[in-house]
């Protein structure tokens, strides 16, 4: 197989290595190198809208909005007013500004299902205020997740075992996403202890192809959980404000009892939310949750903002359409090309896989030939489209991934 040489710049080249000694072993989790492939930068040095600079100072449009913060494009003027407004009297203060009620507010009016707000920094935070809300409501333990799902970093949720003990995902039970009889069994193998079940709005498990829901399997859980008096929680971290304005489930008419945000609700600033219905207030108001940071004013001013913007643009059918525009260029040049490709997600978080390529040596290829051409896409995960793009951006998307289709038949052939 053809494989396209490593070439990250000599300035990504030289971070790398002190970042190699004055960090453990170079930058980690998701942003680590052993998860780049050829061409990719590690380091960025700024970003303007539905582009990106690497450390050398390279251009890319950028497909994979910080993976999935970036909603509006980078430093979207309205949002980074409303910031420096909010930072001009209090970010970090001895007590939440009226934004977090202006906040809470809006998101209630937003999202069907809440009737009320808590806030938080990341989306593990939410997720995992989710799990405890559902415990300290029903007074039971276990919830059900689906297997190879990602629901943060967490001893509960993380996908490496390395540090975590049995003890930490004690009362977790495993289902299988779109199998409605694997839920039904683990509800009954957990009979009278049923607290909750956690799911995502989609299929989005790294490294595979993406599987929409089922909405017999979507109504299904909201049917068990209304049986057994667990709370259904949807993680919004990953596809809020994406798939539609308002819950991800709103579409198919499956209302969840909690659901856990975070990533593109601030347009990159740190913020998590956790929205939840009526019947699980007293639960919230029940609970310790707090963190340091969790009431930084400036992110809530990012987010309501970003809403505005959302709003007064119809940025889901804006993004939208630039993602089914992609997805369709995709499809025509593969079929120009004769090359097979797995097109799966939503066309607001559009993944691309090759049949067969279950090491990713193809999509390797493929995102090399587009990082070349200044295109910043990711062969292991779920791509995420802002409403920042532009037609030159999507045209110079699809001649580079025409281009790295080229080189994926190439390397089919020589493989
Ligand atoms: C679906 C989902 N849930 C939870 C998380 C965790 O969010 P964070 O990394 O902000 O803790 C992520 C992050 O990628 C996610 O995609």
């Amino acid at each position: 197989m053809t494989l396209i040489a490593a070439s990250s710049g000599p300035v990504d080249r030289a971070l790398r290595e002190r970042a190699s000694v004055a960090l453990p072993a170079g930058a980690y989790g998701h942003v680590t190198a052993d998860l780049l492939w050829p061409e990719a930068p590690q380091f960025v040095s700024r970003a303007e809208g539905s582009r990106f600079w690497d450390a050398d100072g390279k251009e890319y449009v950028d497909l994979m909005c910080s993976w999935g913060p970036i909603l509006l494009g980078h430093r979207h003027p309205v949002v980074e007013e409303a910031v420096q407004r909010q930072h001009r009297r209090v970010d970090c203060g001895n007590g939440p500004g009226a934004i977090m009620v202006d906040l809470a507010e809006r998101l209630v009016d937003v999202v069907d299902h809440a009737d009320w707000a808590m806030f938080a920094k990341n989306g593990s935070d939410a997720t995992t205020l989710c799990l405890t809300l559902a415990r300290a409501h029903t007074g039971r333990s276990t919830i059900l997740v689906a297997e190879g799902a990602y629901h943060g970093a967490l001893p509960w949720c993380n996908p490496n075992q390395l540090g975590v003990v049995a003890g930490d995902r004690a009362h977790l039970a495993y289902y299988r996403y779109n199998d409605l009889d694997s839920v039904v069994d683990a509800a009954r193998a957990n009979a009278g202890d049923l607290s909750g079940i956690i799911v995502s709005p989609f299929r989005h498990d790294a490294g595979f192809d993406q599987e929409l829901p089922d909405p017999v399997f979507a109504q299904g859980l909201r049917d068990l959980c209304d049986r057994t008096g667990a709370l259904l929680i949807l993680d919004d971290v990953r596809c809020g404000l994406r798939i539609a304005y308002g819950s991800s489930w709103e579409p198919l008419g499956v209302a969840p009892d909690l659901s856990a945000w975070s990533k593109g609700i601030a347009n990159g600033y740190a913020l998590a939310a956790v929205l939840g219905s009526e019947h699980v207030r007293s639960a919230a108001r029940s609970i310790f949750a707090t963190g340091s940071f969790w009431f930084s004013a400036d992110a809530m001013a990012a987010s309501l903002a970003t809403l505005d913007v959302l709003e007064r643009d119809d940025g889901v059918a804006v993004m939208h359409r630039w993602g089914r525009r992609l997805w369709d260029g995709i499809e025509h040049h593969a079929r120009q090309r004769g090359v097979a490709v797995n097109l799966t997600g939503h066309v607001a978080l559009p993944y691309v896989t090759f049949p067969g390529d279950l090491d990713h040596a193809l999509g390797e290829v493929f995102a090399a030939v587009c990082a070349r051409e200044g295109v910043y896409v990711h062969p292991r995960h779920n791509w995420f489209v802002s409403t920042a793009l532009t037609d030159e951006d999507l045209d110079i998307a699809l001649a580079a991934m025409g281009r790295g289709l080229e080189a994926v038949a190439a390397a089919g052939r020589h493989g």
